[in-house]
């Protein structure tokens, strides 16, 4: 049998895309394995949205090519795989710089790999074609669903309309397209038929999803979480990555109507200055977002909210910066990704002038981030005396123990022999880490329904 190696950068529509690429690859007598060494192929599923993630990828290749020439020494042949939005945006790039890669691979194109690997010579496919790659990606086998655990993402939407100034994924993930509902609720039915209790819909703008409707019409995100609500087994769902300016009035109300909705919202304002705002394209103002968030509030008092940031966009003076700073402090997020800018290639920002120094856009990283930790510190030590249902994903550190999350996306570690992963528990929180919170089983078993205690 031959095997695989695959290693995921970035963000969770990797994880995804990785997932579906073991599955091909499983149709073609691939196993995968946890380690490069000895693999008969190595794929490394790339990022592309700061340099940093970039680099990272040649660091990588270098590795791999010692590998390849040891393995080689051995006799034994490995194939060196390039997929990802660093195979998008810089295929050309990575076959000059990296001689020691066969196959570069874009995201578009991954139900193709069969026929690529069979190719001899190195060969490179980075084509955004029309065609739904979807719709010829194998489903997973049951035993692969159930080795990947209880929760799951699905890729309901791809690609991005906003053209932020920033950003390069309308450049590596192409224009915007919907999965149609029916294939969706396909893939989100064999999944909970394996054992899948928690899924995460995503999308690079998940909450601008379109698709096609199984009555013909065009569906929205919220009427798409209504059909997967009803799949017998699905307690929970969550949906990641918003923009503002697509968080509907429906998206809104199911905050507050589908039970199955957990009470967490991840939507990036990225600055908190309309000035910068305005720079990066965002479509919408400080003052606009902090309204959205009163209303998604209003009709889910207990969401817990989390943004991405960056810091040093081209022109962002002191006064911009603060402006960032009272946002933050104003919403109270429960987490958030802060970034300093990374020009990129090929982006609108990148050609503006009045970069900011390194050494400023650092210590305004370190001043967010710190503000930051102060909140995510706060909303955690918060449930400390609180009684939840939590949903039992895994083992725990420690023997004796299992781990889960909160509906607010937190980590709780439970003593516990008498459960199972997979059981829901009602928990009280008793104290919370830096990392995770701490908790033991309540007096009362869960309810049938996944409520909310008090
Ligand atoms: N520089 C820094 N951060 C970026 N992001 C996207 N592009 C860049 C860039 N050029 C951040 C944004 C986005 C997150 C996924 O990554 O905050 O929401
Ligand atoms: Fe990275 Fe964005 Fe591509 Fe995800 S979509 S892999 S975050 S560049």
């Amino acid at each position: 049998m031959k095997t695989v190696h695959i290693k995921s950068f970035g963000c969770q529509m990797n994880v995804y895309d990785g997932q579906r690429m073991a599955d091909i690859l499983s149709q073609q007598g691939y196993k995968e394995t946890a380690s490069p060494e000895g693999a008969d192929l190595v794929l490394l599923n790339t990022c592309h949205i700061r340099d940093r993630a970039v680099q990272k990828v040649y660091t990588e290749l270098g590795k791999l090519r010692e590998l390849k020439i040891a393995q080689k020494a051995n006799g034994q042949h490995t194939k060196i795989v390039v997929a990802g939005c660093v195979a998008q945006a810089e295929g050309a790039e990575i076959q000059r710089r990296q001689p020691a890669v066969d196959l570069v691979v874009g995201p578009q194109a991954y139900h193709r790999l069969p026929e690529l690997l069979a190719q001899t010579g190195r060969v490179v496919d980075t084509d955004l074609p029309a065609d739904d790659k979807f719709g010829y990606l194998p489903a997973p086998t049951r035993k692969a669903i159930a080795a990947r655990g209880i929760s799951a993402f699905v890729t309901v939407q791809e690609g991005c309309d906003k053209f932020c100034a920033f950003c390069v994924v309308p450049y590596t993930r192409g224009a915007e397209f919907s999965r149609p509902v029916a294939q969706i609720m396909a893939e989100i039915e064999r999944l909970a038929a394996a054992g899948v209790q928690d899924v995460t819909l995503i999308g690079q703008n998940v909450n601008a999803y379109h698709g096609e409707g199984p009555d013909g019409t065009v569906w929205g995100l919220a009427q798409l979480m209504g059909r997967v609500a009803e799949v017998p087994g699905i307690g929970r769902i969550r949906y990641t990555t918003s923009h503002p300016r697509d968080m509907g009035d429906d998206l809104i109300a199911a905050h507050r109507d589908l039970p199955q909705l957990m009470p967490f919202l991840h939507l990036p304002v990225q600055a908190g200055s309309d000035r910068i705002l305005a720079a990066m394209n965002r479509k919408h103002t400080a003052h606009e977002y902090r309204r959205l968030i009163d209303r998604v509030r209003l009709a889910r008092p207990d969401i817990a909210l989390s943004s991405d940031f960056i810091v040093g966009f081209p022109g962002e003076s002191h006064a911009d910066f603060e402006n960032t700073i009272a946002l933050v402090d104003e919403i109270g997020f429960a987490s958030s990704y802060s970034f300093k800018y990374s020009p990129r290639p090929g982006t609108p920002a990148a050609d503006l002038g009045e970069q900011v120094a390194p050494e400023l856009m650092h210590e305004r990283l370190l001043r967010l981030q710190e503000r930051i930790e102060h909140h995510r510190q706060a909303f955690n030590h918060a449930m400390v005396g609180r009684t939840v249902d939590i949903l039992l994903e895994r083992a725990g550190r420690h023997a004796g123990q299992l781990a889960g999350k909160t509906p607010y996306l937190q980590a709780v570690q439970i003593e516990t022999q008498a459960h199972r992963i997979g059981d829901t528990v009602r928990v009280v929180i008793e104290r919370a880490g830096s990392n995770s919170l701490f908790g033991r089983l309540a007096e009362l078993p869960a309810p049938a329904n996944k409520e909310l205690a008090a």
